[in-house]
């Protein structure tokens, strides 16, 4: 990733660090990740763009003293909620600073061992550049059998997040993460087969959420998305009108006759093993 992207990832994040932890979508799906990964006692997870900690916590939980987690993350403000609730909670996870896509360099691996039991990348992926890179990268830090977990959004499933990414060249402006690339659950599947993993499953999650939207709201749906840390650019002047209008456009499109339009947030999610 260009060293500009990764700063405006980092700074979204860095500003949404303190209130990151009220989405409870991300809170339940962390909680699903453990049995998705279906980690136990003694392990040793390695957890990929680890935010505030809501996977690494929770597999903390259940490796126990015995276990080791990392978690690794771009964003310091992030890391820093994950620490404080680490302490807190009084358990001891190693919570570092790094760019997931290339892990190289990085002294994690757990003592004495070749590789981690498991790595999870919850939320994340899409994020990322070069998504096949990053995960042969990962597989390296992989002991022979181990699991990797990782999701992307379904297509439908953030209705604003794709607007956005549509109407993004027509007002000379770029977004960091890659919807187009994750059209079908059989794309998440290919990255896998391709970074040389097997496929244990791939599936779809059932609704998180459901958001009722309705066309007349659009352009309050718009000043409310330009307030928030990971829209703001659209909200500079003089682009703001024109984003604005495009915005309502793109909806009003997609909305159809209706006029409504019922999001579902669902995610797909892959569970691989590295060879034996
Ligand atoms: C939607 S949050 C997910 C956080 C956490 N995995 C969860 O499920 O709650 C996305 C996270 O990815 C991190 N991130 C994005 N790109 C990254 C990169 N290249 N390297 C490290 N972290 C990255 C962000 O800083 C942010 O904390």
């Amino acid at each position: 990733m260009s060293q500009p992207q990764l700063d405006s990832v980092r700074s979204m994040y860095d500003e949404r660090s303190e209130q990151y932890d009220e989405n409870k979508v991300h809170v339940r799906q962390a909680r699903d990740y453990l049995d998705w990964a279906q980690v136990k006692e003694g392990e040793s997870v390695l957890d990929l763009a680890c935010g505030t900690g809501l996977v690494a916590l929770g597999a903390k939980d259940v490796v126990g003293p015995s276990g080791y987690v990392v978690g690794v993350d771009i964003s310091e403000g992030m890391l820093n909620v994950a620490r404080r609730k680490a302490e807190a909670a009084g358990v001891e996870v190693l919570f570092t600073n790094h760019d997931i896509s290339d892990l190289s360099g990085l002294e994690i691996l757990p003592k004495g061992s070749i590789g981690f039991d498991v790595i999870t990348c919850a939320a994340a992926l899409i994020l990322l550049d070069d998504p096949l890179q990053a995960v042969r990268n990962w597989s390296t830090l992989l002991r022979p059998g181990g699991r990797v977990v990782t999701d992307v959004q379904t297509k439908d499933a953030n209705l604003v997040m794709n607007i956005f990414a549509a109407i993004a060249p027509g007002v000379g402006e770029t977004v960091p993460w890659h919807a187009h690339r994750w059209q079908s659950q059989a794309a998440l599947e290919q990255l896998m087969v391709d970074a040389g993993l097997t496929v244990q499953t791939v599936f779809e999650t059932g609704t998180y959420a459901t958001t009722h939207y309705d066309r007349a709201a659009a352009p309050d749906l718009f000043d409310q998305a330009v307030g928030k840390s990971m829209f703001k650019n659209f909200g500079r002047e003089p682009m703001r009108e024109k984003a604005k209008a495009l915005f309502v456009d793109k909806f009003t499109h997609l909305a159809g006759p209706t006029g409504a339009i019922d999001e579902e947030c669902r995610y797909w999610i892959v569970v691989a093993t590295s060879p034996l």
